[in-house]
């Protein structure tokens, strides 16, 4: 049985908890593949809104496997709080939770790196969610890494100790003043460890093929957004992991040709939030409708987000480093009574007019060039059928559809399940 693939295709905070929720019914597995509690995946339904940052977004389907995949990094302490919340809601993740045993711990020590890193780097700070992301896939690939499946084995705490203890020496040489206690950081971080060995761990690839092979069909998780990635990001304003869809093969062990549908997620605007590139940034009255209409603060921060135009070179870009197959537009309803609608269609670059995106995005001659569209007025989120869209926004998704030559299969008209318009 194939797997289908769910990722976001900007920079971040696209909605991707939202769809997974959604499309959850249509699947036996849900699986999250990179990065971590930077992530904050916000559903609503029942007139509730919850916010997931390191629990696949199908938990709250009773009878669904929710992976958390060798590709994550885990905070033991979010994820416990995590686990506490959705608790209060009668969901019983005792059958329906499942963590490789090969994803990597973050430790308090992480966490504390990461702050000295950013602080170290004064005004040229990535604008890190501060969750010690950075560091642990640091360790990761440096091979020092401590992973989940160690915690199964008697000597993890002097496993544990020699790993705090170099991070200590590195946080010394950064020479920077930091506030903590890391005694007060290890003590919830030991207590959170013993309730995380509560949960399942497991060998998830051999899960994941074995589910396969009994014709289980699984919605591979992505988090962040394609221009996060690590390689094909706005770098080095980007998170450490692969976000765009080689990295579902390598955060679960799913091979390339099981890989069917690819889901790709858009909002039809851009935000953005943290340092780096933006070129169709809006700093005037637009911009701040869609920060005020969209809600636009960061799920785990808090810090508000940066707004634009929809950029449709670096959508395509998205589109073709992912291979999506099929395209959902997210927060529509916010653009309703912009009298018009602008989409950046190529760049200015050097001179020159460029449709691909250069290696510096921050070089000061690039400049959007845009195509003007007819805004509507209608509130969208009265809507039941995407058969009732407005007609200029019918336009704006053909042309859409058009230029991406990928079919726009969901727009999403508000944050609840209930509006959804399939087309
Ligand atoms: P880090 O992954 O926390 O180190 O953050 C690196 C960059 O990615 C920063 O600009 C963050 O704001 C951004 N980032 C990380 N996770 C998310 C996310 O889930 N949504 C949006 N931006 C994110």
């Amino acid at each position: 049985m194939a797997v289908d693939l769910l990722l976001g295709l900007q920079w971040g905070d696209e909605g991707k908890g939202k769809i997974v929720d959604v499309l959850t019914s249509n699947y036996d597995i849900i699986a999250r593949f990179q990065g971590g509690p930077n992530a904050g995946h916000t559903l609503v339904f029942n007139d509730k809104k919850y916010v997931l940052h390191t629990i696949p977004s199908g938990i709250f389907h009773n009878d669904k496997i929710n992976l958390i995949g060798n590709g994550v990094v885990i905070d033991p302490v979010i994820l416990n709080k995590e686990i506490e919340n959705i608790k209060k809601e009668n969901v019983d993740i005792s059958k329906t939770l499942f963590i490789s045993r090969k994803a990597h711990l973050i430790l308090p020590t992480h966490r504390l790196l990461d702050a000295a890193s950013e602080k170290s780097k004064g005004k040229n700070k990535i604008g890190s969610t501060l969750k010690g992301i950075g560091p642990t896939y640091m360790d990761k690939t440096g091979r020092n890494g401590f992973r989940v499946g160690d915690l199964e084995s008697k000597n993890w705490k002097t496993k544990y100790y020699d790993l705090s203890k170099k991070h200590q020496q590195l946080i010394d040489f950064y020479n920077v003043e930091l506030d903590f206690s890391l005694e007060d950081l290890e003590s919830e971080f030991f207590e959170a460890i013993e309730k995380l060995k509560k949960i399942n761990f497991v060998d998830s690839e051999n899960l994941l093929f074995e589910s396969q092979d009994k014709n289980k069909s699984i919605l591979a998780e992505g988090a962040q957004g394609s221009l996060l990635d690590i390689d094909f990001g706005t770098y080095p304003y980007v998170t450490s992991s692969n976000t765009t869809a080689a990295g579902a093969c390598t955060g679960l062990g799913i091979s390339p040709n099981s890989i069917n549908d690819v889901f790709g997620i858009f909002k039809a605007y851009t935000t953005r939030v943290g340092s780096g590139p933006f070129p169709t940034e809006l700093f005037d009255d637009y911009g701040k409708t869609m920060s005020k209409v969209g809600n636009e603060f960061g799920a785990t921060t808090g810090r508000p987000r940066r707004c634009g135009w929809l950029d449709l070179v670096a959508l395509k870009y998205a589109c073709r480093i992912n291979g999506v197959t099929k395209l959902m537009m997210m927060k529509t309803d916010v653009l309703s009574g912009f009298d018009k609608i602008l989409v950046c269609t190529k760049y200015k670059y050097r001179g020159e007019t460029i449709e691909n995106l250069p290696y510096n995005l921050s070089e000061e001659s690039l400049e959007p060039v845009y195509e003007e569209f007819e805004g509507w007025s209608e509130d969208l989120r009265e809507l039941k059928s995407a058969d009732n869209l407005p007609k200029s926004l019918n336009k704006y998704i053909d042309f859409l559809e058009s230029e991406l030559n990928i079919p726009i299969v969901i727009v999403s008209v508000g944050p609840d399940r209930k509006e959804t318009l399939f087309r």
